[in-house]
C-alpha cells in the first residue's frame, strides 16, 4: 500500500518526502485554499514538481463538460497530475471522457461500494472512499472500504482503491488489511504513525548505555 500526504502545504510535502516515505499527494479545494495561493496554476505547479508520483488536482466546475474542460487544463500542469472528479453524474461522464483522452482520473467524494463500482466502469485510475467522514455521519467507513476492495478483487477491475479521509494510525493499519492500494492522510496522522512511547523509551536507554560506556573507555585510557 503506497502512503500519499492529504495536504496542499509545500513545508508538509517537503517533510513527508524527507522520510522516504512519499508515495504522493492528494489536494482538494479547501486544502489549496487554506494555503492562499498568490496564482492557483503557478503553486499547483509547484506542488506537482515538489513531488515524485501521482498528484491529485480537483476539478470545481459541476457541468460535464466543464469538468472535462477543466480536467484537460489541469492535466497539461504536469505529468504527474491525475485529475480529482466528484462522484457526480456530470462528473462520471467527464471522467469517462478525459479516461478517453487517456489522463488518469481519480473519483473523489466516494462512500458507498455501489458509487465504487461506477469509477470503476469510468476507468478512473483511483476511486477515493473517504472512511472518516463515512463515521462521520454514524455509518462505518471501514466496512465501506473491505466491501470495494473485495468487489474490485472478484470483479478484476483495475481501479486502485485510494482510502482517504483517514483520521488516526488505526485506518492506516486498517485499510492497509482490506487491500486498500494507496491511503491518503493529513500530516498530523503521518506524524501519528511514526511515534510508539516503546521506541522512544528504548533509544533514550541504548543512547545512555553508550555514552557510559563512551565515558568508562575515556577514563579507563
Ligand atoms: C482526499 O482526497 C481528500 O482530500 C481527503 O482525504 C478528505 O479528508 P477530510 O474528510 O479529512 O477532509
Amino acid at each position: 500500500m503506497k502512503l500519499f500526504l492529504d495536504t496542499a502545504n509545500l513545508e508538509e510535502i517537503r517533510e513527508i518526502k524527507r522520510w522516504g516515505v512519499l508515495g504522493g499527494l492528494t489536494s482538494n479545494p479547501t486544502l489549496i485554499a487554506k494555503e492562499k495561493p498568490a496564482d492557483i496554476e503557478t503553486y499547483m505547479k509547484e506542488l506537482c514538481t515538489e513531488v515524485d508520483g501521482p498528484v491529485s488536482l480537483e476539478t470545481t466546475a459541476t457541468a460535464a463538460d466543464e469538468i472535462y474542460e477543466q480536467g484537460l487544463k489541469l492535466a497539461q500542469i504536469a505529468p504527474n497530475v491525475v485529475v480529482k472528479v466528484a462522484m457526480t453524474t456530470d462528473g462520471l461522464a467527464a471522467g469517462r471522457r478525459l479516461v478517453g483522452q487517456g489522463i488518469p482520473v481519480n473519483v473523489t467524494l466516494t462512500f458507498s461500494p455501489a458509487q465504487a463500482i461506477l469509477a470503476a466502469e469510468i476507468g478512473a485510475t483511483y476511486v477515493s472512499p473517504f472512511l472518516g467522514r463515512i463515521d462521520d455521519v454514524g455509518a462505518d467507513g471501514m466496512h465501506a472500504l473491505r466491501d470495494i476492495c473485495e468487489i474490485y478483487d472478484v470483479q478484476g477491475y483495475e481501479t486502485l482503491v485510494l482510502a482517504a479521509s483517514l483520521r488516526h494510525p488505526m485506518h492506516i493499519v486498517e485499510a492497509a488489511k482490506a487491500g486498500a492500494d494507496v491511503a491518503t492522510m493529513p500530516f498530523d496522522v503521518f506524524s501519528k504513525l511514526v511515534k510508539h512511547p516503546l521506541t522512544d523509551l528504548g533509544l533514550e536507554k541504548f543512547l545512555a548505555d553508550w555514552n557510559k560506556l563512551e565515558n568508562e573507555l575515556k577514563e579507563g585510557a
